[in-house]
């Protein structure tokens, strides 16, 4: 009996070190994997999604935050809405792959797809506010907001004053 609690308590040990050893060596999840939004059903339930469908219904109040804004929606006024919902599904893609999800961006690159636009930082800012609001009202945590927001700010470059 000795004997075999000796060899449990060396295998609780030997894992405990391995978990902690995988840590160490940064295998923690994925911005990704830890990115929960919450959808609002009919009637007034909520749910909690997770991945790429959490991102997707980010990106729906996102669009829609800007389509109401009078400081930028001006930009969008020509898309049809075949056109809004292939944004969407590439901006969700786009999102996803760059927080470490199993998705690929198809769509162009941000330099060519903001080219001749002459974005300015006003334009800019008021992006990323309705991109904020709708991380808030999905409810997504603080931390996984900031993350998300760290991976979009370095596209500045490339998308305002082209
Ligand atoms: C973090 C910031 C931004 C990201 C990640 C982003 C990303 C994208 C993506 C993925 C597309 C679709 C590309 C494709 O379908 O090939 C797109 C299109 C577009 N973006 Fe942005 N964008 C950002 C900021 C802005 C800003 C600030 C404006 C102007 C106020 C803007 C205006 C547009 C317009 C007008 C289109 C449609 C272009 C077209 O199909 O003709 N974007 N953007």
């Amino acid at each position: 009996m000795k004997a075999r609690g000796a060899v449990f308590l060396g295998i609780v040990v030997l894992t405990g070190a391995l978990a902690g050893c995988a840590t160490m060596m940064g295998e923690q999840p994925t911005l990704y994997e830890r990115l929960a939004a919450r959808d609002f059903l009919p009637g007034g339930a909520e749910r909690t999604v997770a991945g790429r469908d959490a991102i997707a219904l980010v990106v729906d109040d996102f669009v829609a935050n800007v389509v109401a804004d009078n400081r930028i929606n001006t930009r969008f006024k020509a898309l049809k809405p075949a056109d809004v919902n292939k944004v969407k599904s590439n901006l969700s893609d786009q999102i996803c792959q760059a927080a470490g999800g199993p998705c690929s961006y198809m769509g162009r690159d941000m330099k060519t797809t903001h080219k001749g636009m002459k974005i300015s930082d006003a334009e800019w800012n008021a992006t990323v506010e309705a991109l904020v609001k709708a991380l808030a009202r999905r409810k997504v945590p603080e931390a996984e907001q900031k993350e998300l927001l760290g991976l979009l700010g370095p596209m500045k470059g490339e998308i305002v004053g082209q």
